[in-house]
């Protein structure tokens, strides 16, 4: 299976040109399944609520849902990417999976970070895994990487791969990225965001650096800091499968889950 993600610098609150370069930037691409990085289309450091609830989506409903789904039959790939997404006056940090089918499936963000806890409503949906072209696909977005119980329960569902769109600020995700492939046995696709936004006294600047990481918690592809660029890897899910650590010690069956609680 191909895989792969675009580091992207999304211009703030322009979607149609945001969604038209992304485009643009795939034209050469051939894989399987992609990842865009977290508000991919409308770029992250909004004023407020007010802000948002004018930029942000309904999902199924909006522009950047319907662009996703002709994105991916037209290249026959399956498409990971974060949206703001308004629903019932709720406003979330959304991702969609879309099929070439036209099959779609929704996260909200569980942990809001930072300022993001001011704009929008923290995400109320379960955890999910889906399979599309023999592998089981998990989410999570951004700072559900710190923590930890969000990859292991996506890998306890089945995941083999977790796509993560990311707005990433704190330098030492990608490295930790390393770990939740390792302790999970699985892959991560982590596809960020590079360059620096502004709002009244607040600046904020991207770590780029976008990466596939196998189960051994090897980088196969990496980005660099701060340039938009596309990585590629092909992977064998096999490596996924395998839980097994040594002959005797198994990442699953050998936890002691009766001396877990507190
Ligand atoms: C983040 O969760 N966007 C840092």
């Amino acid at each position: 299976m191909r895989v792969g993600f675009l580091q992207f610098h999304p211009t703030f609150g322009n979607t149609g040109q945001n969604l038209s370069r992304v485009e643009t930037k795939l034209s050469s691409l051939d894989a399987d399944l992609l990842v865009l990085p977290e508000l991919f289309n409308t770029g992250y450091l909004f004023s407020g609520r007010k802000q948002l609830r004018q930029l942000a989506e309904e999902i199924p409903g909006g522009e950047t849902t319907r662009f996703l789904k002709s994105l991916s039959k037209k290249r026959k790939m399956a498409v990971v990417a974060g949206i703001a997404e308004k629903d019932k006056g709720k406003l979330y940090n959304s991702s969609i999976l879309v099929n070439p089918r036209g099959d779609m499936h929704l996260y909200r963000k569980l942990h809001l970070f930072n300022r993001e806890k001011r704009w929008f409503d923290a995400g109320n949906l379960k955890l999910e895994v889906v399979s599309f072209r023999g592998a089981k696909i998990g989410v999570m977005i951004c700072f559900d990487w710190i923590f930890p119980e969000v990859a292991r329960s996506l890998t306890l569902l089945g995941a083999e791969i977790i796509c993560h769109p990311a707005n990433l600020v704190l330098h030492y995700c990608q490295q930790s990225m390393l770990t939740r492939s390792l302790e999970n046995r699985i892959f991560t696709i982590t596809a960020n965001r590079i360059g620096t936004e502004e709002q009244n006294s607040e600046r904020i600047t991207f770590t780029g650096k976008s990466q596939i990481v196998s189960p051994r918690g090897e980088i196969l592809v990496s980005s660099p800091r701060n340039k938009e660029s596309l990585g590629v890897a092909d992977i064998n899910l096999k490596e996924a499968r395998d839980k097994s650590v040594t002959p005797a010690n198994h990442l699953i069956k050998d936890r002691r889950r009766t001396f877990y609680r507190l």
